[in-house]
């Protein structure tokens, strides 16, 4: 479990981050929905232990990450809006982490070739990574945080800048890693379709503030605040 208390974060005498109490259970998958500049990545960015300058706390499995070493980060594993591909093969991408946690060879071979296959990436193995398209190069960041089996994983915006086909091969992904590991799964996202594929729940940030927090079907059903209502009826601009 994550449990977020009093995120505050201010930058250049703002806060972008309002005193959010967040909760995300074990196994869950919980989209992060609201407009552009709203917070979201910044929220996402301290629970995933990337920025360090805020005031109050995160604790994942009780304890506090600020005092949690190597160990919780490598529970973890994030994909971004944009692909983050290494300048190495498509093999050498996915097997990193495994190589890092000194997994044997033979069952990195095998790993490797499952997950590529679910990407449908297989037979693409030696092709150099920098030089495939942006939806590929997203799956094999999507398959580089698979393979290790993470605890939690964390994906901000993953699909905002992919095509049809591209956005289902990860939604896919996104729902097979959380049954099959019990990945607990917290997603970014603008688009209020995709949350509704995805999500258990969903927590609507607008403004630095977490205005609430949902079932799917609360939230598009019966927003308990005025905010959520605009932005999921979609007259926010945004
Ligand atoms: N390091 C930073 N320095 C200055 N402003 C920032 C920084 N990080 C975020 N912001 C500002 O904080 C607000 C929220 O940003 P962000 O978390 O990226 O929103 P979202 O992901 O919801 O689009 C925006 O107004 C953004 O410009
Ligand atoms: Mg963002």
């Amino acid at each position: 479990m994550i449990t977020a208390r009093g995120i505050s974060r201010s930058v250049n005498g703002r806060y972008i981050l309002k005193s959010i109490d967040l909760e995300v259970k074990d196994g869950e998958v919980l989209a992060v929905v609201g407009p552009s500049g709203s917070g979201k990545t910044s929220l996402l960015r301290i629970l995933n232990m990337l920025e360090r300058d805020y005031q109050g706390s995160v604790l994942i499995g009780g304890r506090d990450i600020r005092d949690s070493g190597m160990a919780v980060r490598r529970s973890m594993a994030m994909v971004f809006q944009k692909p983050v591909v290494f300048s190495m093969s498509v093999y050498e991408n996915v097997a990193y982490g495994l190589k890092l946690r000194k997994v044997p060879k033979a069952e990195i071979d095998a790993r490797v070739k499952e997950v590529l296959a679910l990407l449908d990436m297989s037979g693409k193995e030696s092709e150099y990574a920098r030089h495939l398209s942006g939806g590929e190069s997203q799956r094999i960041a999507f398959a580089r945080a698979y393979v290790v089996k993470p605890k939690l994983l964390f994906l901000d915006e993953p699909t905002a800048n992919l095509d049809r086909q591209n956005v289902a091969i990860i939604e896919k992904a996104v729902r097979d890693i959380n049954k099959r590991y019990g990945t607990t799964v917290v997603i970014v996202t603008h688009n209020m379709a995709q949350a509704k594929r995805l999500a258990d729940r969903i927590a609507v940030v607008i403004d630095g503030e977490l205005v609430e927090t949902g079932t799917v079907k609360d939230i598009l059903e019966k927003p308990a605040d005025p905010r959520t209502k605009a932005f999921v009826s979609g007259d926010m601009v945004f």
